[in-house]
């Protein structure tokens, strides 16, 4: 991919310390933000910036999504999510997501075709799942399978080699859903069901967790729709925990299956991809509306860790668009599963709105965000909540391949190496007095 970041003709930035100024390029983008080059900053000034979460850090160029936090503004290489959320489907974003531009027919036929071809495992992984206990969590299964798979597609490891690139971003998008399946399966202690090539991606995820040998799982279109749907809206954002997770982990040149796996990882956690399960439970938890303004002061309570999950977003300083579009999703699908006036998204709705109108949410802009009603529509699926973050993940290795791919063939990427700010001790002699307070 050429690198076209456009060097500001009149504009640097001057850096000035103890009298000695430093210039630093300004880099404008496409949309949005503009950068400062910092590349140089340490050799000719000695000095670090400092920057704990990368809150004003742009760690790459990349041509593939932007987010506009204030506007709520979220588009795959230029296309509206709303757009593709209603005319496209997950395979196509795919294509989308990975080759820059939406696919003629011909060329999506032929994907899609790839894609299903790659969705059966080597069976010895099967033996894999025999070594987790059945009460495991999916994603630790999801885990450890994913960067095993490096160990059975030796041939599609070598990530200077543009074959091998592909051959490993389609076997790792199209045995994610797999893996997700059979993990659900082995929970539950039912045996696994075998993908079927003649199903589109959404609808084949929905057979493989829900048939089961004695009954053939009969596939709604409201349903294969709104699991398609949210395969679009989970597909890729930015430089994300985790997607930056696989960036890091791919700059040493560590083989792809390894890298999706540090960002299955990461995305497990409940500040992150873990918190469409999070907040699903915390709804759960929380029960009635008449308990809504107890959480609430909880959730503003400095000393309390409890957090509204769902609400919140390191960009999003307004609502989270795919919030939206799955607000809107939740009504179907509820109405669908027959689930008439569902208490639980009754409770979320009514907790939105109280939130939104709250001092505390309206000045730290705190607005509901993709995982506040995901978990609605995916127990209503039929799904429980260790599934959900299964689901992110399936989707997020759309994202997470294309940024990697992105990254593998950036002719200026080098291994990404952070330094710090050191406050520790200064140098001792071996024998120097430990502090009295022995915490150890
Ligand atoms: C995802 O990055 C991505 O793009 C992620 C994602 C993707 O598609 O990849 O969009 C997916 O991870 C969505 C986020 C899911 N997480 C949650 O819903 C968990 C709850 N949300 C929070 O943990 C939090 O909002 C984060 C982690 C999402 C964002 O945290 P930031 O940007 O580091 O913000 P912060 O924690 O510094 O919060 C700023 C202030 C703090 O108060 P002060 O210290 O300034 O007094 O807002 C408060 C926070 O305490 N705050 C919350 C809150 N979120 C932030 N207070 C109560 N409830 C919340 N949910």
């Amino acid at each position: 991919m050429s690198k076209t970041k456009v060097a500001s003709k009149n504009k640097t930035a001057k850096l000035t310390i103890d009298n000695k100024s430093v210039f630093l390029p300004i880099y404008h983008s496409t949309e949005g933000e503009s950068v400062i080059d910092i590349t140089n900053l340490h050799s000719e000034a000695n000095v670090f910036t400092y920057d704990p979460g990368f809150t004003s850090t742009a760690s790459c160029e990349s041509k593939i999504t932007f987010i506009d936090g204030n506007k709520g503004i979220l588009r795959y290489r230029g296309y509206d999510i709303e757009e593709l959320a209603k005319k496209s489907d997950f395979i196509e974003v795919v294509n989308l997501l990975i080759y820059g531009d939406l696919p003629n027919k011909a060329q999506l036929k032929k994907y899609k075709q790839l894609i299903s071809r790659h969705t059966l495992l080597h069976d010895q992984i099967i033996n894999f799942f025999q070594g987790f206990r059945r009460d495991a969590h999916p994603m630790a299964m999801m885990v450890g399978v994913m960067g095993a798979l490096s160990s059975f597609y030796q041939d599609s490891l070598d990530i200077n080699d543009a074959h091998q690139r592909q051959e490993a971003t389609r076997r790792i998008i199209a045995k994610a859903s797999t893996i997700g399946a059979m993990a659900y399966k082995y929970s539950i202690g039912q045996s696994f069901v075998s993908p079927k090539n003649n199903l589109s991606f959404s609808e084949n995820f929905l057979h493989m967790c829900f048939s089961n040998t004695a009954e053939e799982y009969k596939i709604s279109p409201i349903l294969a729709k709104a699991m398609d749907t949210i395969f679009i809206l989970h597909a890729d954002h930015e430089q994300n925990a985790s997607t930056s997770t696989v960036r890091l982990a791919g700059s040493s040149g560590a083989n792809p299956f390894a890298c999706i796996a540090a960002g299955v990882s990461s995305l497990w956690g409940p500040a992150h991809g873990g918190a469409n399960q999070a907040a699903l439970e915390m709804l759960e938890e929380i029960g009635t509306s008449k308990n809504i303004q107890k959480y609430l002061k909880k959730a503003k309570s400095k000393k309390d860790p409890f957090k509204l999950m769902g609400f919140g977003h390191r960009v999003y300083k307004n609502y989270d668009p795919r919030a939206k579009i799955l607000k809107n999703i939740c009504q179907k699908v509820l109405k669908h599963t027959g689930i008439k006036n569902d208490p639980i998204l009754k409770l979320a709705m009514d907790l939105e709105k109280i939130a939104l109108n709250d001092k505390y949410f309206i000045e730290k802009k705190l607005y509901p965000n993709v995982d506040f009603y995901s978990g609605i529509i995916l127990k209503a699926i039929g799904f429980p909540p260790e599934m959900f973050t299964v689901i992110f993940a399936i989707s997020r290795t759309a994202g997470w391949t294309a940024q990697w791919t992105e990254m593998i063939e950036d002719p200026i990427q080098k291994i990404g190496r952070p330094r710090q700010l050191y406050t520790g001790n200064k140098h001792h002699k071996y024998g120097y007095k430990r502090s009295k307070k022995n915490t150890r």
